[in-house]
């Protein structure tokens, strides 16, 4: 079986980790334990972008090695990883050796190919974006647009690889790969690109400026550009794993979309005779509070700060169940705390305490079985069929990556069981002695149990160790087969419930709304 490779973008290593990386990778998460629970083999790769001229600069201004600087912030990043319970099974870093040889062992191969050349270069420099400027990159007025930063006219000898000798190749591979893109109106975008004739791309950077790189094996005075450097990060981690590559998804943002991966990346791939990845997801930008994120306005959310203020999974439930993969969104703290209270403390830990709470009081701690004189009726019939009907479709708006309709879907079941609790008032049952109420409490309770792990497993691939606490109340351990679990049955008949859980405790700040 050819295993389900999923990437992440590397993240460029000159700052701290901010609410944008921790998106992407919880995204590539989601996408990546979901797969693995339909059946699938996935390798996850995440990673660091250490090479290049922001972290050059920055090590020196904080008087550092640049090695010693991006070991530093390279851990941030790790750490990030790990506190938000992203599955992935390799961590590639630009500044190891598999990564370096691999970039020198290709750019020496294009140079024999005859596809590296050298020649002068004049042109416009922006030191922030390390790229050479076009006209076309202009505001309307002739200045250049901010994100440029400082811009000067140099003139220096780089290698340049032949881009444009493979563009009508690329044109005739996203016109019979119509899905190379997710959302597929960036597939157009790209398109629109390439109605341009492409220029040949500056692959290299001369030592005395740029010393923090991989140097040109077939030059030394040089060392390669960042994206030539960085994109291989995806094909190196896994160069010498059999049957890993090609990766199946590379999920990046929206800025790098185009020219760098649907450009630059698939034509390198084809150019090095290397098949290319099958398909990119490009996800929309995170505002804060409507404006762009920025440390130096402090307009920003620490991911691992957050975490530990209102929980991991409420983080990943929020980002995940707020934005539309593809689209922007906006981060405020009040859309997080509507979010926490109604479906999070609400809906789900309600629910969780409600089942424990009635299973304790009145069948003593012990989930009971279904009395089958009652489950034809038709409180009982709706909610087995509104489960019948939530189950197929979240599987497949996770299949086309429309997790946050997923969610609404699983929360619309979530508080199904609650209105069918509401409905069957276990509360007035359990106090009744009559023989048929005392039948219907024991389908009461058991409905409500197994409706709730039924609901809950599909959570896990955005809330795992909620997933997991849940369970646990539940005197149960998901099975190793996910769809298994996911058919309605007596699973939980016989168990012994907890006396209460602490799931999602109210936040400080919303009392006082
Ligand atoms: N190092 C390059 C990528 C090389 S991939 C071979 C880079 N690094 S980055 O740190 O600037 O960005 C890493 C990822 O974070 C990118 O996919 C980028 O789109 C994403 N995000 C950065 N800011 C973001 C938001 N505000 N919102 C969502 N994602 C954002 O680019």
């Amino acid at each position: 079986m050819k295993t389900f490779y999923i990437t992440t973008a590397i993240d460029y290593v000159n700052g701290s980790p901010h609410l944008g990386h921790a998106y992407e990778k919880v995204l590539t998460d989601v996408i990546a334990r979901f797969r693995r629970l339909m059946g699938d083999q996935v390798y996850f790769l995440t990673g660091v972008d250490e090479h290049g001229q922001k972290v050059q600069q920055t090590a020196r201004a904080r008087g550092v090695d640049p090695q010693q600087f991006c070991d530093e912030i390279s851990q941030e990043f790790r750490a990030l990883c790990a506190k938000l319970d992203i599955s992935n099974d390799d961590f590639i870093r630009t500044t190891e050796k598999r990564h370096k040889d691999v970039v020198a062992k290709i750019l020496q191969q294009l140079f024999d190919q005859g596809l590296i050349y050298k020649a002068e270069y004049k042109g416009f420099y922006s030191t922030r974006q390390e790229q050479f400027l076009q006209e076309k990159d202009r505001n309307p007025d002739g200045t250049w647009p901010e994100l440029f930063g400082e811009v000067t006219e140099i003139t220096e000898s780089n290698y340049f690889f032949k881009l444009r000798q493979y563009q009508d190749w690329l044109v005739d591979f996203l016109k019979t790969n119509e899905n190379f893109v997710f959302p597929r109106y960036r597939q157009k975008q790209v398109l629109e690109f390439l109605s341009e004739p492409l220029n040949d791309l500056c692959i290299s950077r001369p030592k005395e400026r740029l010393e923090w790189g991989i140097e040109l094996p077939f030059d030394r005075d040089y060392v390669t550009y960042v994206w030539f450097d960085a994109l291989l990060n995806y094909y190196s981690a896994v160069a010498e794993k059999p049957g890993i590559w090609p990766a199946d998804f590379h999920v990046i943002g929206k800025d790098i979309l185009v020219p760098p991966h649907a450009v630059y990346w698939p034509i390198m791939l084809k150019a090095a005779g290397i098949e290319p990845p099958k398909s990119l997801l490009a996800h929309g930008w995170w505002s804060i509070n409507g404006s762009k994120m920025s440390k130096s306005t402090g307009n920003f959310v620490d991911p691992v700060s957050f975490a530990d203020q209102y929980g991991v999974d409420a983080l990943r439930f929020f980002m995940i169940r707020e934005m539309s993969v593809g689209q922007d969104s906006d981060f405020s703290i009040d859309q997080f705390l509507s979010r926490y209270n109604s479906n999070l403390a609400n809906d789900l830990g309600n629910l969780v305490n409600r089942t424990l709470n009635m299973t304790n009081r009145f069948a003593g701690g012990v989930i009971p079985a279904a009395d089958e004189s009652t489950t034809g009726d038709e409180p009982e019939t709706a909610l087995r069929a509104l489960w019948e009907s939530t189950k197929p479709e979240v599987l497949s708006l996770c299949e086309g990556f429309q997790f946050h309709v997923a969610l609404e879907r699983t929360f619309a079941f979530i508080q199904g069981i609650n209105r069918y609790a509401e409905q069957r008032a276990p509360w007035k049952l359990g106090k009744s002695t009559d023989a048929a109420d005392q039948a219907r409490l024991r389908t009461t309770l058991a409905y409500m149990a197994e409706a709730l792990r039924l609901g809950t497993a599909l959570l896990a691939a955005v809330m795992p160790s909620t997933v997991v606490k849940i369970n646990g109340v539940l005197g149960h351990t998901a099975g190793a087969d996910w769809q298994a679990d996911l058919v309605w049955g007596d699973k939980l008949t016989g168990n012994k419930v907890a006396e209460t859980a602490i799931l999602f405790p109210r936040p400080q700040a919303a009392e006082k709304k």
